[in-house]
């Protein structure tokens, strides 16, 4: 049965890893896939999250199930730092968290919950946006579309042509966002583009859907928030995909959640009923290490402050490394203008690189990027810098 199947294409950023793995070029450069790397070039565990697991390895007395939705204090922390701890959505019980394994797993118990629940939804998607979202909702059995969402020209937001699409969009259908960090061009939309956007949903009965993987990886976590809050201020319903991958480096923990926020209490209760049935029949329960970590954290003071301390450390190299990039560029003659990059937010940058130049790279000097031409910044160091500038420079020519 198996001789007729042809193999499937790579995926589009992980195929990226597994070409990389295999280049012998010692000077090679992954800035596919979005892992942050440290100024030697690793990825190390952050030392809350090592601490973290010296308490857990103390404490932990059972390897038993946890929940269909997960741990409790874990799902209350998540909350806390998406809304803020006093938020009148958290005192309403308004809000509905269940851990998922990554975010990932948080957009796909969405996606299964919309199909459960609105099957006749449409999800709108920013054009471009992670290349995994169509494939997530599709798999889930839904349809997918897009929206217009970025100006490769001025290398921004295309404000007027999205409002017009979103303006199209009917009632009942899924308008997915990125929270902060726009994957992949690191452009975001202002706090008066969000509030345009979040009054159009509540006024037409479109649902938001926020995947929100790079809180803290942008302006600070409060300041990355302010979206997902414009969202809570105008939409009494909606569904934020977190993810703590990256903002605690826990990528192979799968620790993430999927909050939904709904009218009331008791549609928050009714609702968990079905995310949990659309868990237990795709992974059954979560994994617990990632979301112990992550609770133990956030539920320590003193490890709280080293972890926000940490991250900051991340979100501050990353910055830097936009500037250095757009300087090292520009000493290499590159003429067009690049200055946007440092502008831009979270690990990605839309480098206006075409295929045929994304392709010329890996191939000449053994850059890997993404096909989009989207570059992860968080995967630059200081000493890969010049060889990386140079290697653009030539494509370019
Ligand atoms: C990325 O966009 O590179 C990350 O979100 C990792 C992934 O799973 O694709």
């Amino acid at each position: 049965m198996f001789e007729t199947i042809n193999p499937a294409p790579a995926d589009a950023i992980l195929g990226l890893s597994e070409a990389f793995q295999k280049d012998p070029n010692p000077q090679k450069i992954n800035l596919g896939v979005g892992v942050y790397k440290d100024e030697n070039g690793q990825t190390p565990v952050l030392a809350s999250v090592k601490e973290a697991e010296q308490r857990l390895l103390q404490t932990e007395a059972t390897k038993s199930y946890l929940p269909i939705d997960g741990l409790e204090t874990y799902a209350a922390l998540c909350q806390q730092i998406v809304f803020g701890a006093k938020h009148a959505i958290l005192t309403d019980g308004r809000a509905a968290t269940v851990q998922t394994p990554g975010g990932t797993g948080a957009l796909r118990v969405a996606a299964d919950f919309v199909r459960r629940i609105f099957p006749q939804a449409t999800v709108w998607l920013s054009d471009p946006t992670w290349p995994n979202h169509p494939n997530v909702f599709g798999a889930a059995g839904l349809q997918v579309a897009s929206y217009p969402y970025f100006d490769a020209a001025a290398s921004a937001v295309d404000f007027d042509r999205m409002m017009a699409a979103l303006e199209a969009i009917p009632a009942g259908d899924v308008l997915l966002l990125h929270g902060c960090c726009h994957n992949p061009t690191g452009a975001d939309l202002s706090p008066a583009q969000w509030q345009t956007v979040a009054s159009l949903c509540a006024e037409r009965g479109i649902l938001p859907l926020l995947d929100f993987a790079y809180q803290g990886f942008g302006d600070g976590l409060k300041e990355d928030a302010v979206g997902v809050g414009i969202v809570a201020n105008h939409s009494r319903e909606f569904l934020v995909a977190s993810s703590y991958s990256k903002n605690f480096g826990l990528y192979n923990e799968r620790a993430g959640a999927l909050t939904l926020v709904a009218a009331d209490a008791d549609a928050a209760d009714a609702a968990r009923s079905h995310l949990k049935i659309c868990i237990r029949t795709n992974y059954s329960n979560p994994p617990a290490h990632g979301g112990q970590i992550v609770a133990t954290i956030l539920g320590d003071a003193d490890l709280r402050r080293r972890w926000e301390a940490e991250l900051a450390t991340m979100r501050n190299r990353i910055n830097d490394m936009r500037h250095l990039f757009v300087e090292t560029l520009n000493e290499q003659e590159v003429t067009r203008d690049v200055s946007f990059i440092a502008r831009q937010r979270g690990m990605f940058s839309y480098s206006g690189l075409t295929p045929a130049q994304v392709q010329a790279l890996r191939a000449r000097h053994s850059v890997y990027i993404v096909g989009s031409g989207r570059i992860n910044v968080a995967g630059m160091t200081t000493a890969n810098m010049d060889y990386l500038c140079t290697a653009i420079a030539d494509v370019l020519q």
